[in-house]
């Protein structure tokens, strides 16, 4: 890794030699940290908080209560709802996953705040940033910028905390939570700031603050009789105008409406200078542009995202779960599936199959839906995959193995928020220590030799093969947002992950890393060409440039510079990120 790394940068140094832009050594080469003699006294903070709505904040590790009192509501509360995505969200220091408040020190120390107690003896600080601003209003956003430019702070923007390659936090740092800009706007006619008399309007769009999340915006555009492309999360805590959107945005609707980026007229936000810009397809295009795709935490801190909605339609939900004591009987349905992916993305299905964890059983669970069809369509396209599966169910003999089969139906429900409210819980999926890795799969290597497909993403546990892509994604010009081309290209996403208790030593948590680094390689070499989807990789992707920007790195890096000439804005494994050291804490 840190091979890589170096070689990169060394790269890149000597590029920007060779084309004659002179080294930024007129700027501080390393970022002030929390402990250096330069870090902002307390006159210099109380200054500060004059020109802010509301006070500083101390964020702290999320289980911090339990080390007062273990018996105090707070830390009751702490074990209560752990895994609730949205009461994780409402605090300033805690990440969806309790990993990326921890910090491993270079000797191996895992400085911690575990929520058990009596696993480390105190609650370490981690990598939860020390002080910071909880934005209200544009006016905040520009003093915590200009601030944070001005004293040479490593800035962290955090806003539901739900990243995966820790970027919502950072040792040291300072923070900007957006959390609580929660504005929303519903306009019967929008038309983008700039635009040509000529140019196009769209009904009832939405525009929503820095910090709103999507179960609060498909609550608003359901209340208007609308319909949003949003992330699928229990409890709809995912942020809906944060990372979320700039890094791509996948939505089980994307096979028909396309992606979160394909979805948004209108993006505002304050820039390193402290500039407050609005951005459209007339107004800053190549911000606009790079904001598509490029990656949160990179061109600037986003105020406001305006988003296009759909009248609301019925929607059709299939779903299906087997299991089987072998795994042959499990293997053939899902290589059959393999094979009818790109067909069913093409009809407009989207959703998700997750295999079970291997244990005494194996199998997968299939949820998807699809929009705005009739009852014949869904059935026309889905039903013979069923029937497929249930004739799995009765050929396979035991020898092979018995194949259990759950479901394998479609429903009708009046609408895409209805059926979330039905299937997704407020909890789950977070409060556990999980890193990812991602690779999207395109056709070409699904109409290959499905078999081997099917074989190679199964030996992933707990894989989830997502059909997000293809459809409505592919038809969008490659080259019109800043988002890696491999997206228009993809018709899956498949992701899975590492996980591991509290206490687990640095060394095994290295191994853990180092399986998923092997198991990764295999699921590339399926696509070499193709790339990952930058908000659900790994933290240790060893060619991140291309893997989630491919060739649209070179421009976004060009944005980057032309909006963010003091590069305040890097995050791990974004634009510019390479030209730092692991940390991000000193050029190289
Ligand atoms: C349970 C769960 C479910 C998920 N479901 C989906 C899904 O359905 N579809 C999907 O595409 N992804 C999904 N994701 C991945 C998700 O897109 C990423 O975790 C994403 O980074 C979340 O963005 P956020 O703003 O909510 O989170 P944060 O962790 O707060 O921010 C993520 C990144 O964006 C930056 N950022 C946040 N706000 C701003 C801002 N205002 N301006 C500039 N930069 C900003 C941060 O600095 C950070 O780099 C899911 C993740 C989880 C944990
Ligand atoms: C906390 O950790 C201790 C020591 O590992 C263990 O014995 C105990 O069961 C744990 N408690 C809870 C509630 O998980
Ligand atoms: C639904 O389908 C009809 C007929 O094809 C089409 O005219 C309409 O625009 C679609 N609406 C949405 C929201 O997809
Ligand atoms: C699977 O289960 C069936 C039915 O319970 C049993 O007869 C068969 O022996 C099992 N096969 C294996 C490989 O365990
Ligand atoms: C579609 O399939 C479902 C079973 O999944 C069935 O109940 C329904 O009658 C079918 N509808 C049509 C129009 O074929």
């Amino acid at each position: 890794m840190i091979g890589m790394f170096a070689s990169f940068s060394g790269l890149s140094f000597l590029l920007a030699w060779l084309i004659g832009s002179p080294p930024a050594n007129t700027e501080p080469q390393c970022r002030c940290l929390y402990g250096d003699p330069c870090w902002p006294d307390e006159d210099t903070f109380a200054h500060l908080t004059q020109q802010l709505s509301v006070p500083l904040i101390h964020p702290r590790p999320l289980a911090h209560p339990c080390y007062t009192d273990p018996d105090c509501p707070a830390c009751v509360a702490v074990h209560a709802r752990w895994d609730e995505g949205t009461w994780r969200a409402e605090h300033s220091g805690a990440t969806q996953h309790p990993n990326f408040e921890t910090f491993i020190n270079p000797s191996g120390n895992v400085d911690a705040c575990y929520a058990n107690s009596s696993v480390g003896d105190s609650c370490g600080q981690g990598s939860v940033p020390i002080i910071g601003v909880e934005a209200r209003t544009v006016a905040d956003v520009q003093a915590a910028v200009t601030f944070a430019a001005e004293h040479n702070l490593k800035l962290v923007i955090k806003n539901t905390g739900h990243d995966f390659l820790g970027r919502s936090s950072g040792r040291g740092s300072f923070m900007l939570w957006t959390h609580h800009m929660k504005d929303i706007a519903v306009h019967e006619k929008f038309v983008p700031l700039g635009s040509p008399p000529e140019g196009e309007s769209y009904e009832f769009a939405l525009t929503i603050g820095a910090g709103v999340q999507w179960h609060e915006a498909y609550t608003a555009a359901d209340n208007s009789g609308r319909m949003m492309i949003g992330g699928i999360s229990p409890g709809g805590s995912v942020g809906a105008a944060g990372g979320w959107l700039l890094g791509g945005g996948h939505s089980a609707l994307s096979p028909s409406y396309g992606l979160g980026v394909d979805n948004v007229i209108q993006i505002s936000l304050v820039t390193s200078m402290g500039d407050h810009l609005t951005t459209n397809a007339y107004s800053h295009a190549d911000l606009f542009w790079a904001l598509r795709g490029g990656g949160g935490g990179t061109f600037g801190v986003v105020t406001s995202v305006t988003y296009r909605t759909y009248p609301i339609v019925p929607v059709f939900l299939a779903s299906m779960s087997v299991t089987s004591n072998r795994s042959e009987p499990v293997k053939a349905a899902f290589t059959e599936l393999v094979r009818i992916t790109t067909s069913l993305t093409d009809s407009g299905w989207g959703g998700y199959v997750q295999f079970s964890p291997v244990g005494d059983t194996c199998g997968f669970s299939f949820g998807t839906l699809v929009p705005n069809v009739s009852w014949e369509e869904a059935n026309r396209t889905i039903l013979p995959y069923f029937d497929y599966v249930k004739s799995l169910a009765t050929t396979s003999n035991l020898a092979q193995g018995t194949l259990k089969l759950e479901g394998g139906f479609t429903t009708q429900w009046p609408s895409f928020w209805s059926l979330y409210k039905h299937l997704m819980p407020n909890t789950g999926q977070v409060g556990r220590n999980l890193e990812l890795g991602s690779w999207l799969l395109p056709q070409k290597a699904l109409d290959g030799d499905y078999e081997h497909v099917a074989n190679v993403l199964m030996e992933n546990q707990g894989l989830s093969y997502e059909l997000i892509a293809g459809g409505a994604v592919s038809k969008v010009d490659p080259l019109s947002t800043g988002l890696n081309p491999a997206w228009r290209k993809a018709v899956v996403h498949a992701v899975f992950g590492i996980t591991w208790p509290d206490g687990t030593s640095a060394e095994d948590i290295q191994r853990l890393r180092d399986s998923m680094g092997s198991r990764l390689r295999s699921v590339r070499a399926l696509a070499p060409e193709s790339g990952a989807y930058l908000n659900e990789a790994s933290m240790f992707e060893p060619d991140s440039r291309h893997a989630f920007f491919g060739e649209h790195y070179d421009q976004l890096r060009a944005v980057k510079r032309k909006y963010d000439p003091i590069d305040l804005f890097v995050v791990a494994e974004g634009v510019g990120a390479d030209e730092w050291d692991e940390e991000l804490r000193c050029r190289v």
